[in-house]
């Protein structure tokens, strides 16, 4: 009789097999899918490393590991992910939150009043709006999308993590952004170049929304419709911070200095890109 297929075993040859197909971070990936299968949390998984898996967890394994294979990601394969240790919804409709736009959250919090009017533009699911108010138990936020789809995510994460009653969740396009005005103007917008669509990874090319990700020739068009509503959207005093790609900060600097904000700065991740951009519009008296 063929040895069983316990915890361990299964695991490396998922990994292996995963790995083969060049996926980063192989391993981890079989681990998530497995605690999915088997309802164990992590350390659950190791120390059931020689529990031999029924037919049916075998089964429903390997469907997981072969979308897995064909690049999807695990957060839609799993249906979630986390943002700012808060657990969020994810479908295809929505981009998966990124650790780097925390650095965004920590940005705003910086400059957030107690009872801050706040716009999230390009919400997606609603990760930053979420965070926010979270943070912010006074302050009122508005959070638009484009995405239909990608709104009813956001409404049904903001009601799961406790803040649905201090978002209102509006379909809109950033190229007429509500009046406010607003303390504070966050937003992650598109900003993939056209040209360089083709050659992402595959996980984010034929998985993540293309609503989410083309930005445009250059991959600033969205800048460029938000820095030009900025002096009118912003209270007097008021920020607009805006995360960029990478290679992007400079130009987008300059498209918040050209529309007269001011104190405009640039702030590094944690992996040492720029990538936030601020400005304010100057206090008047
Ligand atoms: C890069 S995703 C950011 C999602 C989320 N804020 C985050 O950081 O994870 C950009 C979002 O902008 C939305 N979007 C794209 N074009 C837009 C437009 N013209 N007006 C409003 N939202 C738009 C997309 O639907 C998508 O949800």
């Amino acid at each position: 009789m063929a040895e069983p297929w316990t915890v361990l075993k299964i695991l490396k040859w998922t990994a292996g097999y995963l790995q083969e197909r060049g996926i980063e971070g192989a391993r981890l990936d079989a681990e998530l899918l497995l605690i999915e299968v088997l309802k164990l949390d992590r350390v659950g998984l190791y120390v059931n490393y020689d529990r031999p898996l029924e037919a049916t967890e075998l089964a429903a394994y390997r469907q997981l590991v072969g979308r897995r294979a064909r690049r999807e990601p695990v957060a839609y394969i799993l249906g979630r992910s986390e943002f700012w240790s808060l657990p969020l919804l994810v479908r295809p409709d929505v981009l998966i939150p990124r650790p780097d736009t925390e650095v965004l959250v920590e940005e705003a919090l910086q400059r957030a009043g107690d009872e801050c009017r706040i716009l999230d533009v390009g919400t997606g699911s609603g990760a930053i709006a979420i965070a926010l108010a979270h943070e912010l138990p006074n302050a009122r936020l508005v959070a638009i999308d484009i995405s239909e789809a990608a709104l009813t995510v956001a409404q049904e994460n903001a009601r799961s993590n406790g803040v649905g009653e201090r978002i209102s969740f509006q379909s809109g396009n950033l190229q007429r952004l509500p009046v406010g005005p607003f303390e504070l103007i966050v937003a992650n917008p598109p900003y993939i170049p056209q040209g360089d669509l083709a050659a992402l990874q595959p996980e984010v090319r034929d998985y993540e929304p293309q609503l989410a990700l083309a930005g445009g020739k250059d991959g600033l068009d969205c800048y460029r419709a938000l820095a030009a509503q900025s002096p009118q959207c912003l209270s007097s005093g008021g920020w607009m911070l805006l995360e960029v790609g990478i290679g992007q900060a400079e130009l987008v600097q300059q498209l918040l200095t050209e529309v007269g904000l001011v104190e405009v700065f640039c702030r590094n991740d944690y992996a040492g890109v720029a990538r936030v951009v601020g400005g304010r519009r100057a206090v008047t008296a």
